[in-house]
């Protein structure tokens, strides 16, 4: 079924999922994460997408894979962003005809024990968000400036691009491929962490319903976080330049009309 704005309106069985881990050095953390994950939904897929880490995680993601059939490994040159990765993850479980596509990090903030709730909400949504910020969502051990910098990002990209999602940059997400598909996602340009408020700003644009379902996110406890400055600068100068883009956009039609 369609409504007004083409977006479409499911119920029922969700068919193929696949689940998209982006690694840099994470090897003291992806064999925990894929085992817990192989356990709570026996049935997805994984790919592992990998940007060359020095620490060898790509290595041990093809050890995993090959004990483990539902395991697989995207190896990418060099590092490249979240969003490169993800895009790269999207597109090789695209081709291969996944129904389903969850972004998921490697290091244990997103609890794979979580997802089967993600995956039963997406029956009756185009994309789930696994969100801290909404009741009943939580942060476990994160800094003050981390939890600052996440409100701060969310409620200026609430407000500017009228976006009404509490989590705009949550990482632990379920998509409909077909969602992917009707908000062209292979034309995304955002490279770090903004990635995801490009996709967020993009599926609610477009009239896809958006779905925000509680999760528990507990800090990694191994290895470092790779947010940095040039991140954070990316997603500020982004938002800002969308945000006017819609005002802009918005004057000139109201004109016209
Ligand atoms: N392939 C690849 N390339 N993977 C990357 C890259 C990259 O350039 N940068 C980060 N990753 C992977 C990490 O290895 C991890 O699995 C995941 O992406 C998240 O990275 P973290 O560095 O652990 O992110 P965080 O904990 O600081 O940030 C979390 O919160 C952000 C803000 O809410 C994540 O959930 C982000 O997705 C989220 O936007
Ligand atoms: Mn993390």
């Amino acid at each position: 079924m369609n409504d007004e704005n083409g977006a479409r309106r499911h119920n029922g069985p969700l068919g193929e999922v696949l689940v998209i881990i982006p690694t840099y050095n994470e090897a003291e953390n992806l064999t925990e994460v894929v085992g817990r994950l192989r356990e709570s939904v026996p049935a997805a897929h994984v790919l592992v997408a990998d940007d060359n880490s020095p620490d060898g995680t790509g290595k041990l993601a093809d050890e995993l894979a090959a004990e483990d059939g539902h395991v697989h490994v995207l190896h990418r040159q060099g590092k490249e962003g979240l969003g490169a990765a993800y895009l790269a993850g999207f597109e090789w479980g695209c081709e291969r005809g996944y129904d389903v596509l969850v972004e998921m990090d490697a290091d244990g903030s997103h609890r794979p024990e979580e997802l089967p709730r993600l995956l039963t909400a997406l029956r009756g949504a185009d994309l789930v968000i696994g969100s801290r910020w909404v009741p009943g969502g939580r942060v476990v051990n994160w800094p003050r400036s981390r939890w600052v910098l996440s409100r701060g990002a969310s409620t200026y990209a609430r407000l500017l691009l009228s976006v009404p999602v509490h989590d705009v940059t949550a990482g632990f997400r379920a998509f409909r491929r077909e969602t992917l598909e009707g908000i062209d996602v292979a034309t995304v340009v955002s490279q770090g962490y903004c990635f995801q408020i490009d996709l967020t700003n993009r599926a609610v644009q477009r009239g896809y319903q958006v779905v925000e379902v509680p999760v528990t996110f507990a800090d990694r406890e191994r290895g470092d976080s790779k947010m940095n400055r040039d991140i954070v600068a990316e997603a500020v100068w982004r938002v800002t330049a969308w945000g006017v883009q819609g005002r802009v956009r918005k004057l000139l039609g109201r004109r016209h009309t």
